[in-house]
């Protein structure tokens, strides 16, 4: 009888707590549900057991969230390591990271991908790192709009999804060039076909590599390497004189970063490439791609935290990477593993987090030597009232370009000064994310966000960088202001539509990106993609492992930049420190999988 009014006390307390929780302050009832599951058999593998009872023994600490470091953590936890991801931002997924504003949400460095087929390696790859998870959501065809000239008036060129149709589409829009055309596709296809000799070249040993180059063998065996040295420019001139259709051939190097004269056309092949089938977009936004990637690395017994800023990587008297030192709070913390993996990029982690007597070690600085920092970029972020279909906003990107001396319109906006430089803005990248996105109108009913990006100098804002983030002060949004006010001048021309519906603009400078992604000079792909970082053997030593024994690199420096390059990054970086050809993994398992759909279909 004595339960009677302990359970009437206990109603009591709950309606009182019922009444805090409906003015928000409640919290979550630990017992919804009945949690009971039959009991499991006994875990009597002694390993197993530690991984749970033991929580101080990590596998492996992974410096930086960003998709080179989720992936490598991924498929170390697939193996079933514990690790743990330490990331500086309050946001899990460094260019893959999503942020919400006024009611809108922006992604920050994924904008689209290419080969993501059902039946292509990189999906399946993608596939496997998010247990079939995420979804990617075909862009429209034509996918890649260029515009040369004014925003309005300029002269249109299209480029199509699908290979034949990308190829027809050129030949309709440049009669008279179907020479010319098939001339630089094959070029494109053949060096691009060889992507894999740089993965290679990072998993053989150096001396094998530096033999082959110094032999001339290289160049022979490899159209890869044997293009690595010829720089865009001077291939695209061999194909064609036609201006406009230099433009078009050149067109996607923003997406690696280096102008057409500096660039090599062993990378631009790649992107070409990497492009003809179409572009995709990640279903539900950017943020997918690290929510589906956590719960795996959580599984198995690893975790991800954010707001936990490396400072030092710790390197025993021997010369072994053992761990780092973090900051939480006010306090630092030491975390010891016995492998140390940085995705923070090379600059970062050579002359930032390794200790001050490591840093000057003649191999460091030969490795640092080799790298030059990448370009920064300036983002805008629109947010638009109104649907995809009410402002007429569709899943395609537009390049716009001034003029069709693509080096020389680069070249005078880069050596202007910052006074002049938004009136000579050479490139504008446009796109709608919420219209790439299915489900965003799901998300965001009535809403759409526009992004522009446009390639700008550290420098120009260099002055303001020691001071806090959103607090930089009138000169720095003034000059801020003036890229933005230019920029929004032509958006609003090729937009018209859309004047009365903007709610919120942001902009973000290569200070921003330093703050938030942690790249030390606001770059957008890391360290420069230059015609020496595509040699073979700068290419080589550029691998995961480093002088310091245990500590490695993943992510875009490993590989090359971009979504799909960090991904690679983190393939070659966990093959080395599992001491496993990844590659040769994933084929096998691909094989499974191709003899099972045909057993299917049969
Ligand atoms: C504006 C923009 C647009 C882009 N568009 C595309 C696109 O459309 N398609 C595409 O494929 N690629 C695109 N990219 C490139 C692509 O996003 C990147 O190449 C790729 O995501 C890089 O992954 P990463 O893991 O190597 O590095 P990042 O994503 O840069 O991750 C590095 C992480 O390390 C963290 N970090 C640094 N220092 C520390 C420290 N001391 N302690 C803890 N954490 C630290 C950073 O905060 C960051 O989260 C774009 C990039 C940008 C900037
Ligand atoms: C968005 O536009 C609609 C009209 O299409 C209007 O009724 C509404 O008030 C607008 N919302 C905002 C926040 O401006």
């Amino acid at each position: 009888m004595w339960m009677y009014p302990l359970l009437l006390g206990a109603v009591l307390l709950a309606a009182i707590f019922g009444a805090i929780k409906r003015r928000g302050g409640g919290s979550r009832n630990p017992f919804l549900v009945d949690s009971r599951r039959p009991p499991a058999p006994l875990v009597t593998d002694r390993d197993a057991r530690k991984k749970v009872l033991k929580q101080d023994n990590l596998d492996a600490v992974v410096i930086g969230s960003g998709y080179g470091g989720l992936a490598a953590a991924v498929l170390l936890s697939k193996t079933g390591k514990r690790v743990l991801v330490l990331e500086q931002h309050g946001k899990a997924g460094g260019c893959c990271h999503t942020f919400n504003e006024k009611g809108f949400e922006f992604d920050v460095g994924i904008h689209y991908v290419g080969q993501m087929d059902r039946d292509s390696i990189l999906r399946m790859m993608i596939d496997q790192l998010t247990d079939g998870q995420l979804q990617w959501a075909k862009m429209e065809s034509p996918f890649d709009i260029i515009i040369l000239g004014g925003p309005k008036d300029g002269k249109r060129y299209y480029l199509h999804s699908g290979e034949k149709e990308y190829i027809e589409g050129l030949k309709k829009q440049f009669p008279g060039e179907d020479a010319n055309i098939d001339k630089y596709l094959a070029l494109v296809k053949r060096t691009a076909k060889r992507i894999h000799h740089m993965a290679i070249a990072k998993m053989v040993p150096l001396s094998l590599v530096k033999f082959l180059q110094w032999t001339g063998l290289l160049a022979w065996i490899s159209p890869f390497f044997r293009m690595a040295s010829r720089s865009v420019s001077e291939v695209v001139a061999e194909c064609t004189k036609n201006e406009d259709l230099r433009v078009v051939f050149s067109y996607i190097f923003p997406t690696y970063g280096v102008i057409p004269a500096e660039s090599s056309f062993s990378l631009h092949a790649v992107l070409v490439d990497h492009f003809l089938g179409g572009g995709w977009y990640p279903q539900g936004g950017a943020s997918e791609i690290a929510f589906h990637s956590i719960p795996i690395i959580e599984e198995a017994g690893g975790a991800v935290l954010t707001k936990a800023p490396v400072e030092r990587i710790l390197v025993d008297s021997e010369g072994k990477a053992y761990g780092v030192s973090v900051k939480k709070g006010q306090e630092t913390v030491n975390i010891y593993a016995p492998i140390v993996i940085s995705d923070a990029g090379i600059f970062n982690t050579y002359e930032k987090l390794l200790p001050n007597e490591l840093q000057v070690l003649p191999e460091i600085q030969k490795h640092l030597s080799m790298v030059h920092h990448g370009v920064g970029g300036l983002s805008v972020f629109i947010g638009l009232n109104g649907s995809k279909e009410e402002l007429g906003l569709e899943a395609k990107n537009y390049y716009i370009y001034q003029q069709s001396d693509l080096d020389k319109a680069f070249v005078s906006y880069f050596n202007s000064p910052r006074e002049t430089a938004p009136e000579k803005i050479p490139l504008l990248y446009i796109a709608s994310p919420s219209a790439k996105d299915p489900l965003w109108e799901k998300r965001y009913p009535g809403k759409s966000t526009l992004i522009v990006l446009a390639i700008a100098k550290y420098e120009w804002f260099e002055e303001w960088k020691e001071e806090k983030v959103t607090r930089r002060g009138m000169e720095y949004e003034s000059l801020k202001n003036s890229f933005v006010d230019n920029i929004m001048e032509t958006i609003l021309k090729f937009y018209p539509q859309i004047k009365d519906r903007i709610e919120y603009i942001s902009a973000g400078t290569p200070l921003t990106n330093s703050h938030y992604i942690g790249s030390p000079r606001g770059e957008m792909y890391g360290a420069e993609h230059s015609i020496s970082r595509l040699q073979a053997d700068v290419a080589a030593k550029m691998r995961p492992q480093t002088p310091i024994r245990n500590l490695y690199l993943t992510g875009q420096d490993a590989f090359l930049g971009g979504f799909p390059g960090a991904l690679h990054g983190a393939l070659v970086c966990a093959s080395a420190v599992l001491r496993r050809n990844l590659y040769v993994d994933i084929f096998w398992l691909s094989r499974k999988i191709e003899a099972e759909n045909t057993k299917k279909s049969s």
